[in-house]
């Protein structure tokens, strides 16, 4: 496939340590993965034991414009092996520092599934916190990098979470890539919501509400 011809090179980086469990992220890989345009690449299945190749991972990064980090929340944050990759790939002279700019001007946000409950995610709720404010190491991280970091895309309530709903998440997680992909994101929006997915139709150029 010639991912040239897109106006934006996706690359989803995907982390879940047991995967052969998971209920909701394997809805939301089947519908994305494949997609033209977008590269998909499993962390924990190229790296079980964390021998993460800096060289490939960095190619990788330079070879895409849009970078997704999609996982399950654990902990309020990222799977271990993010970390991991963060801490080796993004390499001071190359991703930042005076002569790092490999990956100036590429985006950067997350899609995260967690168990807490979207009231939970509030300042006042049970978790204290919105999610966008746990991911604030990251969005310094993309800001240190020269990256433009957008709210998460969020599916939240997993335990208890139906098929049909998992379903209508994923649709719209590929909705979004195709339409980042084909340079449809309506960026003033998508920089202004909570979450990419609470009003998609809002955030893909074209598509909104008159
Ligand atoms: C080690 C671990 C830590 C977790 N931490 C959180 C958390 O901090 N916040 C949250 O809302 N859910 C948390 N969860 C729930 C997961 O986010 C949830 O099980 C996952 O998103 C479901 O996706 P899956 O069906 O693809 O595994 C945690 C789960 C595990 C196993």
């Amino acid at each position: 496939m010639d991912s040239t011809t897109f106006e934006n090179r996706i690359l989803v980086l995907f982390a879940h340590p047991a995967f052969q469990k998971s209920r909701v992220n394997k809805v939301l890989v089947e519908k994305v993965r494949g997609v033209p345009g977008v590269t998909f690449h499993d962390l924990y299945e190229a790296y079980p034991e964390f021998d993460i190749d800096i060289q490939i991972e960095q190619n990788l990064l330079t070879n895409h414009d849009v970078v997704v980090l999609h996982h399950p929340f654990f902990w309020y944050s990222t799977p271990a092996i993010l970390k991991e990759w963060q801490d080796l790939v993004l390499q001071h002279g190359w991703a930042y520092g005076s002569t790092g700019n490999a990956l100036r001007g590429k985006i950067l946000f997350n899609v995260v599934t967690t168990g807490g409950r979207e009231e939970a995610y509030r300042d006042e709720g049970y978790n204290r916190f919105t999610i966008r404010g746990f991911l604030a190491p990251l969005d310094q991280t993309a800001r240190l990098c020269g990256m433009q970091f957008l709210p998460p895309f969020v599916a939240h309530g997993t335990h208890h979470m139906p098929l049909e709903e998992m379903e209508a998440h994923a649709a719209d997680y590929r909705r979004l890539l195709e339409a980042i992909r084909d340079g449809r994101l309506d960026l003033d929006s998508a920089r202004s919501a909570s979450r990419l997915n609470s009003d998609l139709d809002r955030v893909i150029n074209g598509q909104g509400r008159s």
